[in-house]
């Protein structure tokens, strides 16, 4: 059952998170569909641009309907992930789409506000809900000195004006967390007080947490047994806080990495163990399996495990 995203948000504010997975194949989506339903969790699936042109955006969303019926019992939204403005026009019209991401955080502040503006103006017209961005993401890195990394996060003045000017429903604000498998080489993580100034200064609006894979050193020791390389000792968000975060407002959890780092471990040990083997399906099985055991796993920490019946209820009284 495809819901709005503002429903998902409505019944995890303040309570549990609900984790934003992307997806590009139809192994992603059995995994995701399966442990959602094994956790009894709602689930937001991420579409980025990457995602759309990777076979087809119609493949994706004919993926999507399809596991809508063989999984009757799930409770998701679709979602634009790191949307342009094109592309986010574009997903709005295809009606498809529960919300979109708009990314013009790189832009300065009031080219985002207008840029943003524009999306939602469209976005509302149609029923669509928007997430904005605004600091800076990517940038928070080890090498930075403090002061400079604090600089980088959202400043909780800027959302409030930022909120009222745009319109957005959502904010992916620098929290500090990075993308991809390389976060924290030294021990940074979440910063709680600025999640909780900002929910201050915006009460109610969902924030959203980009960048938000753990890196599972075990996962990585493992790929890297069965010939990886991956660069070893580069820590991730701590999965133990979720949940906290998630208290302070943070509605929506994006995580894509740690799924890759599955699909990754799954087919190099396949093929290691089974060098005559040149069935996709053998590893494709196997994928499909631990990526639904890893969906529940992040249900349970994101405290969206066993929330399904209840949102499904709150979707069907809208
Ligand atoms: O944050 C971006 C997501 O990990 C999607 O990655 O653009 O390579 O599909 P992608
Ligand atoms: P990770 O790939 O770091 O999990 O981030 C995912 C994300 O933010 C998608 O928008
Ligand atoms: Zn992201």
């Amino acid at each position: 059952m495809i819901v709005t995203t503002k429903t998902l948000f409505e019944h995890a504010y303040g309570k549990y998170a609900v984790g934003a997975y992307n997806i590009n194949n139809a192994e992603q989506a059995m995994g995701l569909f399966q442990g959602s339903i094994d956790s009894q969790s709602p689930f937001i699936i991420q579409i980025s641009k990457g995602a759309r042109s990777y076979t087809d955006k119609r493949m994706l969303e004919a993926i999507l309907r399809a596991c809508d019926e063989i999984f009757p019992e799930a409770v998701f939204a679709v979602h634009l992930d790191h949307g342009d403005e094109k592309t986010a026009h574009d997903c709005i019209d295809s009606g498809f789409y529960s919300s979109v991401m708009i990314d013009a955080s790189h832009d300065p502040f009031d080219e985002n506000i207008a840029i943003t503006r524009r999306v939602v103006d469209h976005a509302h017209s149609k029923g669509v809900s928007v997430e904005a961005e605004l600091g800076m993401l990517g940038g928070v890195e080890e090498d930075i000195a403090v002061d400079e990394k604090n600089a980088l996060l959202t400043d909780p003045n800027e959302a409030r004006e930022f909120i009222e000017r745009s319109g957005a429903d959502s904010l992916a604000c620098a929290i500090g967390t990075s993308h991809g498998a390389y976060k924290f080489s030294g021990g940074q993580g979440l910063h709680f007080e600025r999640i909780e100034a900002i929910q201050k200064a915006i009460p109610g609006v969902p924030l959203v947490m980009h960048g938000s894979s753990s890196v599972p050193q075990d996962e990585v020791a493992r790929i890297n047994a069965a010939g990886g390389k991956l660069k070893e000792g580069a820590k991730g968000v701590d999965e133990n806080q979720y949940l906290p975060a998630a208290k302070l407002g943070v509605c929506k959890v994006n995580i894509d990495t740690d799924g890759r780092l599955v699909w990754t471990r799954v087919h190099r040990e396949f093929f290691q163990s089974k060098p005559e083997d040149f069935d996709l399906r053998s590893p494709g099985k196997v994928f499909m399996a631990e990526y639904a055991k890893f969906i529940a796993s992040r249900s349970l920490l994101l405290g969206s495990a066993g929330q399904l019946e209840s949102v499904r209820e709150l979707a069907k009284s809208k």
